[in-house]
């Protein structure tokens, strides 16, 4: 099939979320180039799976990014390609700026040389920091509570500024909790070090690790444990695919949340992992973590506004079922 739709540049496809948006970028029409450095990535997700063209290299090259520019026809650039461990960011906060924050400014550059104005950038919910109100909005008051967190922020502050400046228009989506993986099991979520509690209570299932950690059990919710807005990651890739065209039809930069507008409890995700697996998943209660909210959840009513986004797989059992048939492949 001929391609009819303009070249995407995506960064970080090779990681997880990036992946995903690849594969929904490709089933819209678009052609396709990835930009990741591998550190983190996975080079089969990309030249086997999905077999598109990827380029070896970091964001912070500026001759690699301006060769990328000038060999192809680059319409947009969705900007996965960043650090994302929240605690290792505390203790490393110099690798997290000059990763996010230089190499996006040294990525932003480049894209103004080769007059590239159209971005698509995920950010995070964590840049609200403690919630006053939930579910959260766009309006939510910002106080990140890491250096990856507060990396994001200025992330954002970048793209507002050569907005203002220079007129390059952005997409700033900042998700809840990432999960789940592609439903025909294409592709899913490799992290090492692994931290998200999904990934974590299925690598148990597997017997990979020997329990899961339940950090505080006395919040005030329905079970004392924090509630969390899980939302699938292919949703996620979607609305980077409607994001991308609200750009390229000529729409003005703007933040959306992203989420599955409910919240479940640590409990709850363990237990339905256990019915989705059918396996034993060994707890052990903690105290709490400091800085954790008891509640995090979005409203991604804007999105639904203008995109016309909303979550497909909001369902916790179907989120953990398509995330288990890929970790069982994965680990086999
Ligand atoms: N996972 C989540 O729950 C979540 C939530 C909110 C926001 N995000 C954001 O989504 C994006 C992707 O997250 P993910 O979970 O897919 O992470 P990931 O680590 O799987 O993917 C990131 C990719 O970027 C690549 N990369 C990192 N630095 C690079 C550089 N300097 N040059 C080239 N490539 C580089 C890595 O090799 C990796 O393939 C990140 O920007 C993250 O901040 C993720």
């Amino acid at each position: 099939m001929s391609q009819l739709k303009p070249t995407i540049l995506v960064t970080g496809g090779a990681g997880y979320i990036g992946s995903h948006a690849v594969l929904a970028l490709q089933r819209a029409g678009y052609g396709i180039v990835v930009l990741d450095n591998l550190e983190y990535g996975h080079r089969e997700l990309v030249e086997d799976i999905l077999q598109v063209e990827l380029v070896v290299g970091d964001i912070r090259d500026r001759p690699l990014l301006d060769k990328i520019f000038a060999i192809h026809d680059i319409a947009a650039v969705i900007h996965f390609a960043a650090y994302i461990a929240v605690g290792e960011s505390v203790s490393e906060p110099a690798k997290y700026y000059r990763n996010n924050v230089s190499g996006t400014l040294t990525l932003l550059e480049a894209m103004l040389a080769a007059d590239v104005t159209n971005l698509v950038f995920p950010s995070t919910c964590a840049v609200y920091g403690m919630p006053k109100q939930v579910p959260m909005t766009e309006n939510h008051p910002q106080n990140p509570m890491s250096p990856y967190a507060s990396s994001k922020l200025m992330m954002e502050w970048l793209l507002a500024d050569f907005d203002r400046a220079y007129g390059l228009r952005s997409v700033i989506f900042r998700f809840f909790n990432a999960c789940g993986a592609n439903p025909e099991g294409l592709l899913g979520e490799d992290h090492n070090p692994e931290t998200h509690l999904i990934p974590l209570v299925l690598l148990s299932a597997l017997g990979k690790r020997e329990s899961i950690s339940i950090f505080g059990t006395d919040y005030e919710t329905s079970d004392g444990t924090c509630l969390r807005d899980y939302i699938h990651v292919s949703d996620l890739a979607d609305a980077h695919v409607l994001g991308l065209e609200y750009l390229l039809q000529g729409g003005t930069s703007e933040i959306f949340n992203l989420g599955n507008g409910n919240g479940f409890s640590v409990r709850e995700v363990i237990e339905t992992a256990k019915q989705v697996t059918g396996r034993d998943i060994k707890t052990v209660e903690c105290d709490r973590r400091p800085g954790d909210p008891p509640i995090l959840v979005g409203s991604s009513d804007k999105a639904q506004k203008i995109l016309g986004w909303s979550p497909q797989y909001s369902d916790l059992s179907k989120i953990i079922s398509d995330a288990w048939q890929w970790h069982q492949r994965r680990h086999q």
